[in-house]
């Protein structure tokens, strides 16, 4: 068989604000003879899905910026979460056909050599597990659902929760949650836990439809951030305040949200998805925190994997299979949905305005 052609997302021009169509772009300049010989623990990977994820927008950044996570580099192919299968292999760990969950670059075919216990280690540091996971799917859930609920935004939810919510002076007595951006992979996550420890759970969403999925994986008040006023509905709803709030969003929202805690509350601070394509509102009632005696928690997921990995492997990809968990995905087919499903993804527009959940794109 002749070299095949081997397309790539490149990272082609650095967004100021929005990304838009010209931010990523697919490469199919490379090729890759697939009957090549290969060498002593090679390996070559084929990408089954690979997941889009708010974080990414923070990579697309100048490279000298510094952040948690590395930034792409301009014109070469960018990379994240997904699932890939074994599809030729001279590695003794990695046997042809199974499938592997890691940090992959975005590119249809991966001819790499199986990971060292280094590469595990550093990969460990920053994403918490070893570079490329072999997933058993004893659940048979669909690839997609180990870049999703059993995945990177899965385990937000689930290790986060489960570390930073117990709230002081509360525990045993779970009063009420609140949850932005409710409908997306971490935010329904977070709701069903929160609701299995008892929470009064109140959730934000921007639609009708992803106000409805709430409400039916058991988010018990949930209001629309674009029409509704969150003053109003947390003065009527939680009149003693807000015991953990696991924000998603940020920005301006999160004043009101600071003046609606409960003393001794937990804020769990996840992510401020509203300042990804610029720079954050100025907050001024940080004083709250003082006067509230507010636990304020920032983390990154990869560091809570050692604590809670094996915990989450062996529980929630079997609440997903059975149904006790819910979850929802948007799929697009085919790496070149990448440009457009990135944008859809940061404008709350799943699938193009009619979806909702993890988006995911599958490579057939
Ligand atoms: N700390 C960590 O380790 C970690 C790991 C994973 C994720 N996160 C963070 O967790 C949060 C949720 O992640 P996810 O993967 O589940 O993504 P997601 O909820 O699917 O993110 C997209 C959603 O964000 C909402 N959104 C975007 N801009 C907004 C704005 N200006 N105001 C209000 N809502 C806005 C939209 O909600 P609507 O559709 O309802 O409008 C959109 O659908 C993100 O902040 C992400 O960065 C953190």
């Amino acid at each position: 068989m002749p070299p095949i052609s081997n397309p790539s997302i490149i990272f082609n021009e650095l967004p100021k604000g929005e990304p838009t169509l010209e931010t990523l772009k697919i490469d199919e300049s490379a090729q890759i003879d697939l009957e090549e010989e290969l060498k002593e623990n090679e390996i070559i990977l084929k990408l089954v899905c690979v997941s889009l994820d708010p974080y990414m927008r923070g990579r697309m950044r100048e490279e000298h910026i510094k952040s948690y996570s590395p930034a792409f580099p301009l014109n070469k192919p960018i990379g994240g979460h997904g699932v890939a299968k074994v599809i030729k292999s001279k590695s003794s760990r990695y046997e042809e056909g199974v499938h592997i969950y890691g940090v992959l670059p975005y590119t249809t075919y991966i001819r790499r050599m199986a990971p060292t216990e280094q590469e595990d280690a550093q990969n460990a540091k920053f994403f918490g597990g070893p570079a490329l996971k072999i997933l058993k799917n004893e659940e048979n859930l669909s690839w997609s659902t180990y870049i999703g609920a059993a995945g990177m935004p899965g385990k937000t939810a689930y290790m986060a929760w489960k570390e930073y919510s117990p709230v002081q002076g509360h525990i045993g007595q779970a009063k009420v949650a609140y949850i932005s951006a409710g409908s997306g992979p971490v935010g329904s996550l977070a709701i069903q836990m929160a609701k299995k420890d008892g929470y009064k759970v109140i959730a934000s969403a921007g639609s009708d439809k992803k106000i409805q999925f709430c409400k039916d994986i058991g988010a018990d008040v949930v209001f629309n951030y674009k029409t509704d006023n969150p003053d109003e509905i947390f003065a009527k709803e939680a009149p003693e305040g807000i015991d953990v709030n696991w924000v998603n969003v940020g920005g301006k929202a999160f004043e009101t949200e600071l003046a609606h805690s409960a003393s001794h509350g937990r804020v769990i601070v996840c992510g401020w998805i509203s300042a990804y394509n610029g720079k954050s509102d100025g907050i001024t009632n940080l004083f709250q925190i003082v006067a509230k005696r507010l636990h304020v928690n920032g983390f990154i997921v990869g560091d809570l994997e050692p604590k809670y990995g094996s915990e989450f492997y062996s529980t929630v990809p079997k609440a997903l299979a059975s149904g006790e968990v819910k979850f929802s995905e948007v799929k697009y087919d085919g790496l070149d949905k990448i440009p457009q499903a990135f944008i859809d993804l940061l404008a709350g527009k799943q699938g193009g305005g009619d979806g909702l959940g993890k988006v995911v794109i599958e490579i057939k």
